[in-house]
């Protein structure tokens, strides 16, 4: 559990850095947390990231939907952690305080002192307001391809109404195949009819 926090904390971070598009504080409380969520480098660098890259090289639409489901997962796993920390009690607050956090107070409302709930929160909000303003239209995907796990296949009315629908159905997604075929096809002979006008004229 550890491990996979921590390795997908930095993968976060790691992703972040091409473009700095994480803001400064985050990026500090992450850094924060980690100090908290400590694993050997061994294992945090053992070639197996929690979330494949591997989507990440396909279309932009194929990556905007995986980047949804990523930080939805990333909500409920957050989400777990905070279930996991100690709960607070007047007597013992401050004992699940960050060693280094006292780094993290620069005018923020992550201050000096400030425990790992808090930190986790504020790095929860980020990523639930990242999610809810950029990723709303693939996150509606996601949960229509959920949906189609959970249709009832041992009803029948399911069953018959599924084969009436199928016609259109397999014509749309056959047709979906065609016309990236085709898109593929006019770019090739697009680019060989470049290349026969740029050639010089014998
Ligand atoms: C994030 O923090 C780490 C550690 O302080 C630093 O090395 C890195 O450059 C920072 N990245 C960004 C994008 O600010």
């Amino acid at each position: 559990m550890m491990r996979a926090v921590v390795c997908l904390s930095l993968w976060l971070v790691v992703c972040q850095v091409r473009g700095s598009y994480i803001p400064p504080k985050m990026n500090r409380t992450i850094y924060n947390l980690l100090q908290h969520y400590k694993i050997p480098s061994r294992e945090r660098f053992n070639g197996k990231p929690v979330f494949s890259r591997d989507p990440l090289a396909g279309k932009m639409e194929a990556k905007r939907v995986f980047m949804g489901g990523v930080l939805e997962t990333y909500e409920k796993l957050i989400g777990q952690m905070l279930k996991q920390l100690p709960t607070p009690t007047p007597q013992t607050a401050g004992s699940n305080e960050l060693p280094g956090s006292a780094a993290i107070a620069d005018g923020g409302e992550v201050g000096a002192g400030e425990d790992v709930r808090t930190q986790l929160s504020y790095i929860l909000k980020k990523v639930q307001e990242l999610r809810k303003h950029r990723y709303q239209e693939q996150e509606k995907l996601l949960q229509e391809l959920r949906d189609l796990k959970h249709i009832q296949m041992d009803n029948l009315v399911v069953q018959s109404k599924a084969l009436w629908e199928l016609p259109w159905l397999y014509e749309e997604a056959s047709s979906l195949y065609e016309i990236k075929m085709e898109r593929r096809k006019r770019r090739r002979r697009r680019r060989q009819a470049r290349r026969v006008k740029t050639r010089p004229s014998a």
